[in-house]
């Protein structure tokens, strides 16, 4: 299986921004602690990051034809970016929402997820472990 992972907004700096909220491990931790899973595990992947929503947005259209699942972490767009629904809904290819944080205990409007509807499952409140459950998710229910 090849899985997309793609991290939108201020996820490049994690380690250094509220660490009280996100943990105190860097970008680089996460891509390692990916890498490891993906040896383990046994799938091949690319992971992204971008400040930008289009870009998000261009990275999803890319997938078709070339990953069978998507692991997303889209930050702040998650609470209202029906461009990014509506781009997972168009491509047809199962989608896992993360975060690090639990976004059900914090700000109201976090509560909100413009694009769960869209996601076959969502996985957050587990720093890094949420993106080891989304991609388990991938390999195991998802029959890709
Ligand atoms: C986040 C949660 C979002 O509400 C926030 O805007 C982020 C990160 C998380 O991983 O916990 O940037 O997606």
């Amino acid at each position: 299986m090849n899985i997309l992972i793609i991290n939108g907004p201020n996820l490049n700096l994690i380690g250094k921004r509220e660490p009280e909220i996100y943990g105190s491990e860097t970008y680089s931790e996460l891509l390692h602690f990916i890498d490891q899973l993906s040896k383990e595990w046994g799938f091949t992947y690319k992971i992204v990051q971008t400040n930008h929503e289009g870009a998000i947005i261009d990275f999803l259209h890319e997938a078709i034809n070339q990953y069978q699942g998507i692991v997303i972490n889209p930050g702040a767009y998650t609470h209202y970016s029906y461009a990014i629904y509506d781009a997972i809904k168009a491509i047809n290819i199962p989608t896992v929402e993360v975060h690090l944080s639990d976004i059900s205990r914090r700000e109201p409007f976090r509560a909100t997820s413009v694009i769960a509807p869209a996601c076959v499952a969502q996985f957050y409140g587990e720093h890094f472990k949420s993106y080891y459950r989304a991609i388990q998710y991938l390999l195991e229910v998802t029959n890709v």
